[in-house]
């Protein structure tokens, strides 16, 4: 049976997509940092085409683990991966360091993107084509990518850090989209628009949580994204429609410098490099 693995399913978009991937004739393994919301998961849905693995993906030991949970599943249960939907994302108000020395942002909404996604490449060619879905953000057309300070030690914000993250997704899936031919792996970078989630409700405080707290209210609900990522995840309209940045299932213009080829390359070579780093 084919399977999908989703990212940040204990929550918003990411507990959509899950739910309404399960309609449809796949396995869904969940990637999942709380066992308690989990199995809250698993005991409301009842479903036998449900499984989750488990690992905080701002830690690359752990985004290791979670690969290896994921292999050992595919083999167990005789799952065929074809589709990596990548949904999880944090901010923080406070600059906060992960445990391997990163900002934060930086580690849960990029790297644990590539990290994961090179883990499983093999198993992804060899079950291809396969898709890979990104979710980004508008956000990314006001990012900056601070190559001598990717870490902002000294100009740390939380939207210049949200953002820098959103340009890396996009700029990961343009640069992979031209490593990988779409026989073996398409990628598509995922643009949900302000969806009603409590994602700035949880590592935030003061200001930036008020405000989302009232931007929220004009967000869409999150089925309204899942519903459009779950089309790109499996539809066959969308089938090696690779390097694109998608909107409301259309594709849409990303941001100029996320096409830079200069950009692209920098930011897989360092995300590479650091994932080599202590391995
Ligand atoms: N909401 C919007 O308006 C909006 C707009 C543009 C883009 N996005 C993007 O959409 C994605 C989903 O956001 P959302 O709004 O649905 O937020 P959300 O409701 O807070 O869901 C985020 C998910 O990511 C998980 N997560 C966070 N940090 C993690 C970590 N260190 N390890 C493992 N899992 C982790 C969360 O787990 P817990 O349940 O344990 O917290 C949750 O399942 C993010 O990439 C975000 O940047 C959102």
């Amino acid at each position: 049976m084919r399977a999908l693995v989703i990212t940040g399913v204990t929550d918003g978009i990411g507990l959509a997509t899950l739910r309404l991937a399960l309609t449809e004739d796949v396995f869904v393994i969940g990637v999942a940092r709380n066992r308690e919301k989990a199995q809250a998961i698993m005991d409301d849905l009842k479903s036998p085409r449900l499984a989750f693995v488990f690992g905080d993906l701002s830690s690359k030991k752990e985004v290791v683990s979670i690969s290896e949970q994921i292999l050992t599943l595919l083999h167990v249960e005789k799952l065929h991966l074809s589709t990596l939907i990548h949904v999880a994302g944090a901010v923080f108000t406070k600059r906060e360091v992960s445990e391997d020395g990163y900002e934060k942002q930086f580690a849960i909404n990029h790297l644990a993107v590539f990290y994961l996604t090179k883990l499983l490449t093999p198993e992804l060619i060899k079950n291809g084509p396969s898709r890979v879905l990104v979710v980004s953000s508008y956000t990314h057309h006001l990012g900056i990518i601070f190559k001598k300070e990717v870490g902002l030690k000294h100009n740390y914000w939380l939207l210049t850090a949200y953002a820098q993250s959103k340009l890396m997704n996009v700029l990961f899936v343009n640069e992979s989209a031209k490593r990988f031919p779409s026989r073996e792996i398409s990628f598509y970078a995922i643009d949900p628009g302000l969806v009603n989630t409590s994602i700035a409700s949880k590592q935030t405080k003061g200001l930036e949580r008020w405000a989302w707290s009232i931007k929220k209210k004009y967000g869409v609900a999150p089925e309204v994204p899942a519903k459009h990522m779950v089309a790109i995840a499996l539809g066959d309209y969308y089938a090696e429609k690779t390097g694109l940045y998608w909107k409301d299932g259309a594709p849409i213009p990303c941001a100029k410098k996320a096409k830079n080829p200069v950009l692209m390359k920098w930011v897989y070579d360092y995300s590479a490099k650091l994932c080599e780093e202590g391995n």
